[in-house]
C-alpha cells in the first residue's frame, strides 16, 4: 500500500497485522546471534485473536526513526532494536534498487504499533511485532518480497517472528545461513481445531528476556543433547499434527518444553522461569490427560503455561483452569493466519 503524496518529499507508508505464535518444538540458542541463525529447527502455531497492528511511514523529512508502542513513545533498547531492524530493511531496499543509495542512511521512519494482548501476559510480543513490522516495511517500500524472504527479514528482528509470517502451522528451517533459514507453513489454520489456553499466573516482566537468554544456551552441558534430539521430536510433532494424533503431539510437545527448560536451568547463570504455580498446572494437566482429556502443556521463557487442547476440551478445561488457586486469567487462542497488509 503505497502512499505517495504530492509534496516534494514523498512518504511511503503501510499498515500490517501479525499474530504471535506458540512453539511446540522450541527455538533456544543461536549459531549466529547477529543473524539469528538458530541451533535447531522449530515448529509453531499462530495464535488467532491476538494481534499486533503496525503502521510505518518512511519520510525524507524525518531526522531519526521513532517508535510508539501502545500509545507510548519508546526510547532506549526498544527503539534501538527497531532502528537496527530498519537499517537491515533499508540496506535490502538499496540492494534491490528500490531505495537510492544516498538515502540508505537517512530515510527514517515513524513506527506506530499496538498489541491487542496485554504486555507481560506470557505471550511473546516480539514475534508478532517483528512479523508485522517486516510486512509493513515490505508494503511501504514496495519490496514485494516472496514469503520465504519476508520470513528471513522478520527473523533478523526476532527469531520467532520468522514463524509469524506464514499461515497456520509452521516450521522454521534452521538452515545453514541467512538464505536458508526461514519458516514455511505445513498446514492451514483450519487443519486442526486446537486451542491454546494461556494460563496467566504472573503478569510481571520476565527477568531475562529471550534475546539475552539465547547466548547462555551454550553454557549448559545439556545443550548438545537437547539439540541432538530436536529433529526426532520435530518429526514426531509434525507428523502428529498432520495426522491429528493428539497423544503423539502431546508427547513431543511436552518433552521438548522440558528439554528447553532443563537447558535454561543448567546454564550459567541459571535461568529458572517456573514458579510453584507453573509446576502445579503442569501436574494438573498431566493428571487430566491420564483421565482421558486431550490436553498438554508447553512453557516459554516465563512462568505462564500454554495449555494446548482440542476444541472439544474447552468446556471442561477453561473453567477448571480458571478455578485453580493463583490463576489470574486464561486467554484463549485458536490457530491463526500469517501476517498480512491491511
Ligand atoms: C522460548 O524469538 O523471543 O519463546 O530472536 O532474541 O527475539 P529473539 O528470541 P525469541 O525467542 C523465543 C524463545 C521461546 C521459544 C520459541 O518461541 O521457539
Amino acid at each position: 500500500m503505497k502512499d505517495k503524496n504530492h509534496s516534494q518529499k514523498p512518504t511511503h507508508s503501510a499498515t500490517a497485522i501479525a499474530h504471535p505464535n506458540i512453539a511446540f518444538i522450541k527455538y533456544w540458542g543461536n549459531r549466529d546471534d547477529a543473524l539469528r541463525l538458530p541451533l535447531n529447527s522449530s515448529l509453531s502455531m499462530n495464535l488467532d485473536g491476538l494481534e499486533t497492528r503496525t503502521t510505518i511511514s518512511f519520510d525524507e523529512s524525518l531526522n531519526a526513526d521513532s517508535l510508539t508502542l501502545n500509545g507510548i513513545l519508546q526510547e532506549g533498547a526498544g527503539l534501538a532494536r527497531v532502528s537496527a531492524f530498519l537499517d537491515s530493511a533499508r540496506e535490502l531496499a538499496v540492494q534491490r534498487g528500490i531505495l537510492k543509495p544516498e538515502l540508505q542512511k537517512r530515510y527514517f521512519a515513524q513506527v506506530v504499533s499496538e498489541n491487542s494482548f496485554p504486555a507481560g501476559a506470557g505471550i511473546a510480543s516480539s514475534a508478532s511485532a517483528f512479523a508485522a513490522l517486516a510486512m509493513a516495511v515490505d508494503g511501504a517500500l514496495g519490496l514485494n518480497l516472496p514469503e520465504a524472504q519476508l520470513s528471513r527479514l522478520a527473523r533478523l528482528g526476532s527469531g520467532s517472528a520468522s514463524r509469524s509470517i506464514p499461515t497456520g502451522f509452521v516450521e522454521w528451517h534452521a538452515g545453514q545461513d541467512d538464505e536458508s533459514s526461514y519458516a514455511e507453513s505445513f498446514a492451514p489454520p483450519s487443519h486442526w481445531d486446537l486451542v491454546d489456553m494461556v494460563v496467566i499466573v504472573d503478569r510481571g516482566h520476565k527477568q531475562v528476556g529471550s534475546s539475552q537468554g539465547h547466548p547462555l544456551a551454550r553454557t549448559s552441558p545439556l545443550n548438545e543433547l537437547r539439540v541432538a534430539g530436536v529433529d526426532e521430536r520435530l518429526k514426531v510433532c509434525k507428523n502428529a499434527i498432520l495426522a491429528r494424533d493428539f497423544e503423539a503431539f502431546a508427547w513431543a510437545t511436552e518433552l521438548d518444553s522440558e528439554w528447553m527448560h532443563a537447558v535454561m536451568r543448567t546454564s550459567t547463570p541459571s535461568l529458572r522461569y517456573w514458579t510453584e504455580l507453573t509446576e502445579l498446572i503442569l501436574w494438573q494437566v498431566r493428571y487430566w490427560r491420564q483421565q482421558g482429556h486431550a490436553l498438554c502443556t508447553t512453557v516459554d521463557a516465563g512462568p505462564n503455561v500454554h495449555v494446548i487442547g482440542t476444541q472439544n476440551e474447552l468446556d471442561f478445561a477453561l473453567p477448571a483452569l480458571k478455578a485453580l488457586p493463583g490463576v489470574m486469567d486464561v486467554i484463549v487462542a485458536r490457530p491463526g493466519a500469517g501476517a498480512g497488509l491491511i
